[in-house]
């Protein structure tokens, strides 16, 4: 055995996963074998022996859960706020604006260095699987080819899907079209588009038909930029779902930010949830980016930029949160840290009812997985499956959340990969001896 974890308490999604041996206190042993394969799930036994070789984790039931997943991050424009210039204003625009004149001295040693620091941070904090859009509107393509290479690199301990993203359109930018074919050509893994970006209504619906074009040609997945704007008119999300009904991409297309469906009526809305929920399409909603980019043209009331996060999960549309953007042009800040992904993004959502913050949790686990087609062969705590998860410091998703803790152990196809010992915190308060306190744990309530 190489290692065991004892004593875990598993998170399940209740939609996806099958039901575990418990113990009843609720905990599990997790055993996993030499192959970096989970061996076995059993009913934890306190009594037993734990085995002489191999790591031994006592879990103490705390949460033990499959690894979190980045559905949306840009790991090219990452880690470039202020250069060569800060977006003053804040803006979608002038981020777009910056980045532009970014863009045209990167280099590929920069965009590795760049792209691998923030997934180094995000393997330590337990994403071990993400989605990353790439410019590709640069017809030296510097960026894909950085991001192609990064995968390669990190493909031991995580995995890296690349979007060939047009951040400045397919058809209205110069042999749009061309340089996304060049991408996938290139190794690109999953299909972009933004329509709403394009010129007209017409060349954003010809946009999307590309895309799903060559997504069929090659066999990948779509995921577009689509309707990221305040525009009640932006309707491309029901010719991304059109498309995805009818063509043979069924459940692999995945529709964006699409924050204009905050701003959607009502009769036009429940249309738009039928459809959405015949065509399998993913969304992902961006609470960061969302939150702060949109909304900016309106006096008050002023709208909050979210897609229809609640209503959408109503209607049985698989829902995600991403993070989008780490210090770049459209976010100065950001961290990569899925569990602030998932607070923000409740908090802006409205998930705030009693059974609603788990399905956050699983918007950056559970739900995240399927966006980039992960199956039960790749992920989730199951027999057989690898041995990759994250041991979390509380005892539920919602403690996770709330005190927003970094994972006590990280482990990857059964080696560990990033460890955060207890850090407590020394309290001297008026009247007290100094002691460690565990800020915001639960209460346990009046001597
Ligand atoms: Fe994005």
């Amino acid at each position: 055995m190489r290692m065991i974890v004892r004593g875990a308490r598993l998170w399940t999604d209740q939609e996806t996963d099958r039901k575990q041996p418990v113990a009843r206190d609720g905990l599990s042993d997790v055993e996993v074998g030499e192959d970096g394969r989970i061996a076995r799930v059993l009913a934890h036994d306190d009594q037993k022996e734990p085995p002489a070789t191999g790591v031994l984790i006592e879990a103490h039931g705390s949460l033990l859960t499959a690894p979190f997943v980045e559905p949306h991050i840009h790991l090219d424009t990452a880690l470039t706020a202020g250069d060569p210039r800060p977006n003053t204003s804040g803006t979608l625009w002038e981020g777009i604006a910056c980045w532009s004149e970014r863009k045209a001295t990167l280099t590929r040693e920069d965009v590795v260095a760049r792209a691998t620091e923030v997934l180094r941070w995000q393997a330590a904090q337990g994403v071990l699987h993400v989605r990353t859009h790439c410019d590709i509107t640069d017809p030296s393509l510097t960026a894909l080819d950085a991001l192609l290479e990064v995968r390669d690199r990190v493909r031991d301990v995580m995995t890296l899907q690349i979007v060939a993203f047009p951040q400045e359109g397919v058809v209205s930018y110069p042999d749009g079209e061309a340089l996304l074919r060049a991408a996938v050509a290139r190794g690109a893994d999953v299909v972009g588009a933004i329509p709403h970006f394009e010129d007209t209504r017409e060349d954003g619906v010809a946009s999307l038909g590309i895309a799903f074009a060559v997504a069929e040609e090659h066999g990948l997945r779509v995921d577009a930029h689509c309707d990221e704007i305040d525009d009640e008119q932006s309707r491309f999300v029901e010719v991304l779902a059109a498309l995805a009904l009818r063509s043979g991409l069924r459940g692999r297309a995945t529709a964006s930010h699409t924050t204009a469906m905050g701003s959607y009526n009502g009769a036009y809305s429940f249309k738009l949830q039928r459809l959405l929920s015949r065509s399998g399409i993913n969304l992902v909603a961006n609470p960061f980016a969302n939150l702060t980019l949109q909304g900016r043209f309106d006096a008050y009331p002023k709208r909050r930029g979210l897609t229809q996060v609640k209503e959408m999960l109503a209607a049985g549309v698989n829902v995600a949160f991403g993070h989008d953007d780490v210090m770049d042009p459209w976010n100065a800040l950001g961290t990569g840290n899925p569990l602030q992904t998932a607070l923000v993004g409740l908090y802006a959502a409205q998930l705030t009812g009693a059974a609603e913050i788990p399905t956050a949790f699983s918007m950056v686990t559970h739900r995240a997985a399927r966006v980039l087609g992960l199956d039960g062969t790749e992920y989730g705590i199951t027999e057989g499956g690898p041995a990759s998860f994250v041991l979390l410091p509380a005892p539920s998703a919602e403690e996770a959340i709330r005190r927003q803790v970094r994972p006590r152990y990280v482990v990857s196809r059964g080696t560990v990969l990033a460890e955060t010992p207890p850090a407590p915190t020394r309290l001297s308060w008026p009247g007290e001896a100094p002691a460690d306190i565990d800020f915001a744990s639960t209460y346990a309530g009046a001597p």
